[in-house]
């Protein structure tokens, strides 16, 4: 497969990170900056959301739609879902991959649109291992049984670092060996060249949520006495890998991020110190953001770890940030633009990811850029949108609601 760059109107020179865009009159939230060789047109982040929609690992129209809506809403960077690099490394059968020609056909068009629309696509690399093969939330994540086989949703292995099954009636996962090890690496590597073919502009390895590179880093599931287990350095060890394998395909001139579960539990298993140090090995092998998010390694993803309440997420950021001395990327419960705004004003964060206040309304960008006193914040639209909805605002300044006026009823 070949790599080639494609065009990218907002990708420039490299220059490292944090950069601002030139325009200090702005808001932080919606200042353009510069990762990399990419700048992005404001610090708002489109969280992945998956959608247990696609069909046989590729997306389709709903995929289109459902993310170039938050393109539309004027979002800086779209994150596709959780897209498993191999086949058996799905959660579910709905699950996106990208492990064939035809998956990476459906995602261009989606990451075509979204650069049409101004924002900068960013792809998120996943593989379950252990959590493989189960239902979609709404069913509980309830692990296939044998009897799913009538519905054309036979169980399967899943792999992990050691045999420890993910939860009652859960098949427990093959214990990885060095070749298997030296195979899902080498399966990152091959989906990091297919993304940048879909035209991805931004690559982020998941390591959080309890999902495979979380399954090496955590004492919790990782009980190996060779070198991939142990202390911390033998934990680390597959996600680090796995990362320079990624970085060495994904060029040089664009972002990789990374996703990290900054708490693995109660009880401190893994913790802020052990992110802290796993981010500074990241940075050490180019990974420029670190995506702060939390738990998942036990239990269902929707029992909190991390009290849920707004922001919960930043406390972690911030101390990554400072002691790793890295681009950080939170989320967590961020629904109001002043919030978003103090958390990058506070030096928490870099950038500001939001997901459920998104679907609840896409166009939330937007709404932030007028809140916070953007001059142009209609521009964040498609003009098909924003010409009218000016004319809209003008007409509303002149006569707010309550205007009284005589409305004619004849000619
Ligand atoms: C529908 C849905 C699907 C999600 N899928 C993913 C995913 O594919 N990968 C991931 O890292 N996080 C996933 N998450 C977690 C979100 O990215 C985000 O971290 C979480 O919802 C907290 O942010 P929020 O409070 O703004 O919703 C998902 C969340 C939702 C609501």
């Amino acid at each position: 497969m070949t790599a080639n760059a494609h065009e990218n109107p907002v990708r420039e020179a490299a220059d490292g990170n944090r950069s601002g865009g030139g325009k200090p009159d702005l808001p932080l939230l919606f200042q353009p900056m510069q990762i990399r060789g990419l700048t992005i047109r404001n610090r708002i982040v489109v969280s992945p959301m998956c959608q247990y929609s696609s069909e046989d690992g590729t997306p389709t129209d709903w995929h289109l739609v459902h993310l170039g809506q938050f393109a539309m809403g004027g979002a800086g960077i779209v994150f596709c879902e959780e897209t498993a690099v191999v086949e058996s490394a799905r959660k579910t059968y709905h699950c996106a991959g990208i492990y064939t020609d035809k998956q990476v056909k459906a995602m261009r068009r989606i990451t075509d649109f979204i650069r049409a629309r101004g924002a900068a696509s960013a792809m998120q690399l996943g593989h379950a291992g252990r959590k493989a093969a189960c239902k979609a939330p709404w069913d509980g994540f309830r692990p296939l049984r044998p009897e799913d086989a009538k519905d054309g949703e036979a169980p399967w292995q899943g792999i992990s670092s050691s045999p420890v099954p993910v939860g009652a009636g859960a098949i427990a996962p093959k214990e990885m060996d060095r070749d298997d090890i030296r195979q899902a690496i080498e399966d990152y590597r091959v989906a990091t060249l297919r993304t940048l073919e879909a035209g991805f502009d931004i690559c982020e390895v998941h390591g959080a949520h309890g999902y495979l590179i979380q399954q090496f880093l955590s004492p919790i599931v990782n009980h190996r006495t060779d070198g991939y287990g142990g202390d911390l350095q033998g934990r680390m060890r597959f996600g680090l890998e796995l990362v320079e394998a990624v970085r060495a395909a994904w060029p040089k001139e664009m972002p990789l991020f990374f996703r990290t579960s900054a708490v693995d539990g109660k009880g401190g298993h893994w913790d802020i110190n052990d992110t802290v140090a796993l981010a500074k090995e990241l940075k050490a092998r180019g990974v420029d953001v670190v995506d702060t998010s939390s738990g998942g390694i036990n239990g269902p993803l929707t029992v909190a770890i991390v009290p849920r309440v707004p922001g919960y997420h930043v406390p972690y950021a911030e101390r990554i940030r400072k002691e790793a001395d890295i681009t950080t990327m939170v989320v967590g419960l961020i629904t109001e633009a002043r919030h978003a705004e103090a958390i990058l004003q506070e030096g928490k964060a870099d950038l500001v990811a939001l997901a459920r206040e998104l679907m609840w309304n896409p166009y939330w960008p937007v709404h932030a850029a007028k809140e916070l006193g953007v001059p142009d914040y209609l521009d964040l639209l498609p003009r098909t949108y924003g010409w009218w909805l000016q004319r809209r605002e003008d007409v509303r300044r002149i006569y707010p609601t309550g205007t009284e006026a005589e409305i004619p009823m004849t000619r």
